[in-house]
């Protein structure tokens, strides 16, 4: 499996990731900050997850990835996104057509409605919900692909 960490961060996901997927998988860790994927760096050098895990920098506004994913996570970032619009667009074009975005988002930035109106323009995008798994101190949706 191909996962996505997108807004990766640090890489506390990126990590735990890597070990889902085991030998056979990869995780594309992408963030718009190359401090953030330089701490990565630094964990993963020298450890079996090295060759597990690719680091990429993203444009501002453009993720740019050159390969398509399985499932992209996207924990406490789609907040930070000016247009939320273009972003999902472009994540449908990321994912496979069997694959998942699971999206996370942290109540104390990110109110319920503005949460239902990210949610409305991602199946306005042409994503359907399918799960909402309980994260504590989070708003989540597991989204798919389709209708077409
Ligand atoms: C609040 S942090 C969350 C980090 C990580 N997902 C976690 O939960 O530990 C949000 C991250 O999203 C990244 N980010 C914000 N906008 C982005 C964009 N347009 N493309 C890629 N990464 C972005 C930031 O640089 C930051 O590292």
């Amino acid at each position: 499996m191909t996962v996505l960490d997108l807004g990766c961060g640090p890489g506390f996901f990126t990590i735990e990731l890597a070990q889902m997927v085991g030998k056979s998988g990869r995780v594309i860790a992408a963030d718009l900050q190359e401090g953030m994927l330089q701490k990565l760096r630094d964990k993963i050098q020298g450890t079996e997850l090295e060759e597990r895990i690719t680091l990429h920098k993203c444009e501002e506004n453009k993720i740019g990835l050159p390969e398509d994913a399985d499932f992209i996570l996207a924990f406490y970032m789609v907040h930070e996104i000016p247009h939320q619009e273009e972003f999902l667009n472009e994540i449908k074009s990321i994912l496979k057509s069997n694959g998942h975005l699971f999206i996370v988002e942290p109540p104390f930035h990110v109110s319920k409605t503005e949460f239902e109106e990210m949610v409305k323009k991602a199946k306005d995008a042409r994503f359907t919900p399918v799960e909402s798994p309980k994260v504590l101190f989070s708003m989540t949706v597991i989204l798919k692909k389709g209708p077409q």
